[in-house]
């Protein structure tokens, strides 16, 4: 058996030191030694983006991520999205509850940090062809991916269109 080896990771803003064999993955590291479960397992061999979080602000594959190689970057997952939002939801994922976007939830956190990448890029409302293209590593096996589409829109509306600005002023909305 491989020796455990000590990593320092930086998740969610938070520094963590876990001992962990040098081939652990990052989605390894994540769910079995820090019990952050939002991040999840599907294929495992990344086909299906369940276990997407972000890497210095890029969409990762988590389960392709050696979690050697987040060391001294910022690593984000589900579970810090709403961090810096007043009620600690993200406009996302508000969007996801009053859309209906999630069935099962298998799928939601991988296309939660596929999507806020997205936005976070842009910085502007995208449009429903944009919104598709930042999800297209996500598969999701329930809602037929139109309520999602819709969910996301929604929220790059809220987070950077005019309504956006104007609540965000009022710090009703803010954006993690
Ligand atoms: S679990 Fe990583 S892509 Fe499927
Ligand atoms: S909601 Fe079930 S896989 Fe997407």
């Amino acid at each position: 058996m491989a020796q455990p080896r000590l990593l320092q990771l930086r998740i969610n803003g938070a520094s963590h030191h876990v001992a962990a064999p040098s081939h652990w993955t990052l989605l390894e590291v994540l769910r079995y030694e820090l019990d952050l479960i939002g991040t999840k397992q599907g294929c495992d061999k990344g086909d299906c983006g369940a276990c997407t979080v972000q890497v210095d602000g890029h969409p990762v594959l988590s389960c392709l991520t050696l979690a050697c190689q987040a060391q001294g970057r910022a690593v984000q997952t589900v579970e810090g999205l709403g961090f810096s939002s007043p009620s600690g939801c993200h406009p996302l994922q508000d969007a996801f509850d009053r859309y209906d976007a999630a069935q099962c939830g298998f799928c939601t956190p991988g296309i939660l940090m596929s999507a806020h990448a997205m936005i976070e890029r842009l910085r502007r409302p995208v449009t429903r062809d944009e919104a598709k293209e930042g999800i297209a590593g996500n598969l999701c096996r329930c809602t037929g991916y139109t309520k999602i589409i819709d969910a996301i829109v929604d929220a790059s509306e809220r987070v950077f269109g005019e309504a956006g600005a104007a609540t965000a002023s009022g710090e009703a909305v803010t954006h993690g």
